[in-house]
C-alpha cells in the first residue's frame, strides 16, 4: 500500500517544529512520555482497514471517547497536552496526538520515528471495544491487529512500547511497570520478557504470550539480544501505526 502525503503549508510546517520544541520541553518536564505514548496509540489503534473507520484522527479530543473503558487515564494526557496544542490552532488534533507519540519515543532515549504532517481531525469517535484486552491471548492480539491491518512483527515490536511507563490499579486494574527504568526507552522490556517473572516488575497476559506464541517468540528473542534491531523495527511500525488510514494511494 503506497502513502501519498498531502502538501501542508510552509506556516503549518513551522508550527508542527515548533511545536515539536514545545512538546519535547512539556514531556521532559512533567514526566508523561509513557502515557503520551499511550494516548498516540489508544488514538491510532481504533483503525478497521476493513471499514476504513477509526485511527488517528484527533477523535480523543471527545470526552465520548477519553470515556471508553480501554481509555482510562487518557483524559490526564490530553489535560497535560493541551495548553501546548493551544498555543498551535492550525495543527489538527490528528496530528498533535501522533506528534506527541513520536516525542515521547525521542527524548526517552527511543528511535526517530519519522513524522509526516497533514491528517484531519474526524468530527465523531469511533466505538468503543476496538483496543486489545490485556487479559486476554494471542488469538485475541492477532484478531485486534490484524483489524489494524498489522502483522505478527509489528504486534511484538509495538508492545516493546511498554518499556515505558506502568499499569496503575485505577486505571486497567493491573499494578506496576515492565522494566526497572520506565522512563528510558531501550529493549529491557524483551530482555524481561525472557527473563520471566521478578519481584516488583509486571507482565500482562498479553505480553507473556509474546514469549509463548511460537510465532512471536522469535522476534522477542531478536530484540532482547539486538537492541538496534528492535529501535530500526519499531521506528518503523511505529510510523505505520500512526499513519493507519492516512495518506493512503
Ligand atoms: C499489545 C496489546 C496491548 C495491551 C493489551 C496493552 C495494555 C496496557 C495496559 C493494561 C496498560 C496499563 C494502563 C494503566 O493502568 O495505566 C498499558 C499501558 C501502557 N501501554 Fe499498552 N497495551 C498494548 C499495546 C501497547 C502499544 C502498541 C503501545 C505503544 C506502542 C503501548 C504503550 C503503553 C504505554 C507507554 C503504557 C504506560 C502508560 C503509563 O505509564 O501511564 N501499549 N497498556
Amino acid at each position: 500500500m503506497g502513502k501519498s502525503y498531502p502538501t501542508v503549508s510552509e506556516e503549518y510546517q513551522k508550527a508542527v517544529e515548533k511545536c515539536k520544541r514545545k512538546l519535547r520541553g512539556i514531556i521532559a518536564f512533567k514526566n508523561c512520555a509513557p502515557i503520551a505514548l499511550r494516548i498516540a496509540w489508544h488514538s491510532a489503534g481504533t483503525y478497521d482497514v476493513h471499514t476504513k473507520t477509526g485511527g488517528p484522527f484527533g477523535t480523543m479530543r471527545h470526552a465520548e471517547e477519553l470515556a471508553h473503558g480501554s481509555n482510562n487515564g487518557l483524559h490526564i494526557a490530553a489535560g497535560l497536552l493541551e495548553p501546548i496544542k493551544e498555543q498551535f490552532p492550525i495543527i489538527s488534533y490528528a496530528d498533535f496526538y501522533q506528534l506527541a507519540g513520536v516525542v515521547a519515543v525521542e527524548v526517552t532515549g527511543g528511535p526517530d520515528v519519522p513524522f509526516h504532517p497533514g491528517r484531519e481531525d474526524k468530527p465523531a469517535p469511533p466505538p468503543a471495544g476496538r483496543l486489545p484486552d490485556a487479559s486476554k491471548g494471542s488469538d485475541h492480539l492477532r484478531d485486534i491487529f490484524y483489524r489494524m491491518g498489522l502483522n505478527d512483527k509489528e504486534i511484538v515490536v509495538l508492545s516493546g512500547g511498554h518499556t515505558l511507563g506502568s499499569c496503575h490499579k485505577d486505571r486497567s486494574g493491573f499494578e506496576g511497570p515492565w522494566t526497572s527504568n520506565p522512563l528510558i526507552f531501550d529493549n529491557s522490556y524483551f530482555t524481561e520478557l525472557l527473563t520471566g517473572e521478578k519481584e516488583g516488575l509486571l507482565q500482562l497476559p498479553t505480553d507473556k504470550v509474546l514469549a509463548e506464541d511460537p510465532a512471536f517468540r522469535p522476534y522477542v528473542e531478536k530484540y532482547a539480544a539486538d537492541e538496534d534491531a528492535f529501535f530500526a523495527d519499531y521506528a518503523e511500525a511505529h510510523m505505520k501505526l500512526s499513519e493507519l488510514g492516512f495518506a493512503d494511494a
